[in-house]
Order: C-alpha cells, then structure tokens, then sequence
C-alpha cells in the first residue's frame, strides 16, 4: 500500500493499493469511531463494489446504508442532491456519522457538498473508483453540483477524512475512463513533471497506475496545500479548464471531463504561444492526447465559447487567471482581462 500525507489544515490521508475496499472499513476505522456510515454511489459502481464496501464497513463494526443516485453527469444536479438530503434526513443520519462517496468523480463531488451542507457538515470518505476521480478529483477538497445555468455553479471546500483507492476497481472501467484518467494527468505532466508527461505520451502505461495515482496526488498536494480557498497557485490547476469547461458544456456532456480537458489544454497553448507569453508548442501537447485516443477539437462558435467562460464562476471583476505553461513542468498565472475573452478563445480554437 502507498500512502500519501495531505497536510491541509485538516490533514488525512490518501492510501493506494490493489484489494483496498475489502479494508475500507478497517481503514476508516483508523481514523474514525465506529458509527452509521451512508454509502453514495451510482447505478455503475453498485452492482460492482457496493456489497463488497457495506460488507467491509459492517465487519469494522459500522452500521452502512447506502443511497445508489442515477450514473451520469446529468445527475450531478440539485435534484439529487435534495433526493441524497432527505433520505439522509429520513434515516436519522446525525452530525457524529459520515458519508461515503464510492465512484468516480460524479459521485465524489456530490457527497462531498452533500457532506459540506448536511446539517451545516459531517465528515465524509473518499472511494475513488475511476483513474480521474483517483488522481484528481477525490483530492483537495472542492466538492459542488451542476445547475442548468452552469458546471460546478453551487460548491463547497470540504475536505475529506480519508481517501482509499483501490487500484483494483480500475479493473473494469472501459477505454473512455482510461483516456479520462490520462487527461488529467498529462495536466498534471505540463504543470509539474515532464518525465511523467513523456511517460504518458508514449501511451502503455496503465500496468503502472498505482505509482501514477501516487505520483498525481503528490502533485495535486503541492498545488492545494497551502492555497485550499483556490486565490493563489492552486488556479494553475484550471490549466485546460478554462476552455474545457466551456466545451465541456456546450456539448450537453457528450463530451466527458476528461476529453474536454484535453481539449482546452491544447486551445489554451495554442493561445499563449499566439500571445507570445510562451513557446511552448501545443503540438506537444496534441500529440500527448492523440497518444491516449483523446479528441484535440471540438466544433463551437467562439462566441459561445467565451460566453460560456465569462458565465464561469472563477471570473472576478479584473479578470480570468488562465495558465500558460512556459515548458513541461513550469507554468505560471495569466490575468486575462473580459474583454480579451472572445480573442483568447479565437485563437485558441483556430488552428
Ligand atoms: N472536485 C474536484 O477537484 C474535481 C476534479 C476533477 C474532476 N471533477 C469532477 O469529476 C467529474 C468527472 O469524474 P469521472 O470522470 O470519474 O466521472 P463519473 O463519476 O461520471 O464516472 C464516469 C463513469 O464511470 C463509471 N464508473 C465509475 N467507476 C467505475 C468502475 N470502477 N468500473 C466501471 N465503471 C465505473 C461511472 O458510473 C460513470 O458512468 C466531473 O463532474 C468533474 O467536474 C472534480
Ligand atoms: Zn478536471
């Protein structure tokens, strides 16, 4: 088992390894007295993991229920997360019990606000069962839910008390996880660690995804510690989420996270060098998602784009931080002012 120590202002930690979810509740047993413990999960991950984790749970002296929301993105929605909210409320769930989200990003993110609000806030567990979820989303904290109007519209920080992954639930993701999985770490390559984006433009890696998960969450670490409230270095994260979330959007999700990601990566480069502000050649960066059979275009309007990047929440009156990448591994923040939005994206969609 890896370990890896998050020392946000509440630390925890996060463990990797193959076999894991058998311990679940031996793990969190470590860190918190046995107590009622409500399993969120999704319609694809319960038939698969959902007893294996109650079973666990159970034998560690934990009384587990579990709420099983609709897979899906479309179901990050305020719907659910009232639906998760009263049936909380009904089973008498009280501020000394947690949650535990067992999923991919979709659920992460949704118990964690669940957790966040539930009586003003109860402790909750990551389970990450996709590459994504485990090498991005299940770390640092940010939890929030979709709206019609928006992505990630109505959040909250909220730190987990423990993260475990096991490896061995990557077992049955198909191709399109993988590729997910791979986009957010090549982000991770561009921002923090060539060799690794090397490692993974060469394609085959997946045989080393247990070191990769690690290798990603020390990553995430040294951008989120230290700036848990996202003002400072912690932005140099939306590296691709600018344009991604955007696109993302605007395809009504049948583009998924991760290939929006990529996306937005190669526009936003492709931008910055346009700019001048970099060198960098976004064709590094193309070439990197093709290797991982990830799209590099999406066929929108610019103006669409940028209305839906002015709509973002992480806009402030200045302006929107975006991320140049100046080489693999070095990057830093770029204070684009409104104005300028709908030529960012121009650029950035042109080839
Ligand atoms: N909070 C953060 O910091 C953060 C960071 C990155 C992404 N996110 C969010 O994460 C979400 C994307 O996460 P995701 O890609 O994990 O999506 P997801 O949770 O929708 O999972 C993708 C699909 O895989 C299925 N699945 C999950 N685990 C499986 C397994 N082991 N085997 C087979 N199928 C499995 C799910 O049921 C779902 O259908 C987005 O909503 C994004 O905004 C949040
Ligand atoms: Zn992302």
């Amino acid at each position: 088992m890896r370990t890896v120590d998050i020392l946000t202002e509440k630390p925890y930690q996060v463990r990797i390894g193959r076999g894991l979810l058998r311990e679940l509740g031996g793990q969190l047993a470590l860190v918190h007295r046995p107590c009622r413990a409500v399993v969120v999960t999704d319609s694809t991950v319960g038939p698969l993991y959902l007893e294996e984790a109650l079973a666990s749970l159970q034998g560690a002296g934990f009384s587990a229920e579990s709420y099983v929301m609709p897979a899906g993105e479309e179901h990050k929605s305020a719907e659910t997360f009232l639906d998760i909210q009263r049936f909380l409320i009904r089973t008498e769930l009280t501020r000394s019990d947690l949650l535990v989200a067992l999923g991919g990003g979709v659920v992460g993110d949704m118990t964690g606000f669940c957790a966040a609000t539930y009586q003003r806030g109860i402790p909750f567990v990551q389970v990450p069962t996709t590459l994504l979820c485990a090498v991005d989303a299940s770390v640092g904290g940010k939890t929030a839910i979709d709206l019609p109007e928006g992505k990630n519209m109505v959040g909250a920080f909220h730190q987990p008390i423990l993260v475990l992954c096991d490896t061995e639930t990557f077992d049955t993701l198909p191709d399109l996880r993988w590729q997910d999985g791979a986009a957010e770490m090549l982000k991770h390559g561009v921002l923090a660690d060539g060799e690794m984006f090397a490692l993974l433009a060469a394609g085959s890696w997946r045989e080393k995804a247990e070191e990769l998960v690690q290798k990603n969450v020390e990553i995430k670490r040294s951008f989120v510690v230290g700036d848990e409230k996202d003002k400072g270095k912690r932005q140099l994260l939306n590296f691709g989420h600018t344009v991604g979330h955007a696109v993302e959007w605007l395809s009504g999700f049948s583009l998924s996270h991760g290939q929006a990601v990529a996306i937005g990566m190669i526009a936003e480069t492709r931008t910055a060098r346009k700019m001048g502000l970099t060198k960098l050649d976004e064709e590094i960066i193309l070439r990197g998602a093709q290797a991982n059979g990830l799209p590099v275009s999406f066929p929108a309007a610019a103006q669409d784009v940028a209305a839906a990047i002015l709509r973002d929440k992480k806009r402030t009156d200045g302006g929107i931080a975006v991320c140049v990448p100046l080489r693999l591994g070095e990057t830093r923040l770029h204070m684009l002012p409104l104005e300028q939005v709908r030529e960012y994206v121009e650029m950035g969609l042109m080839p």
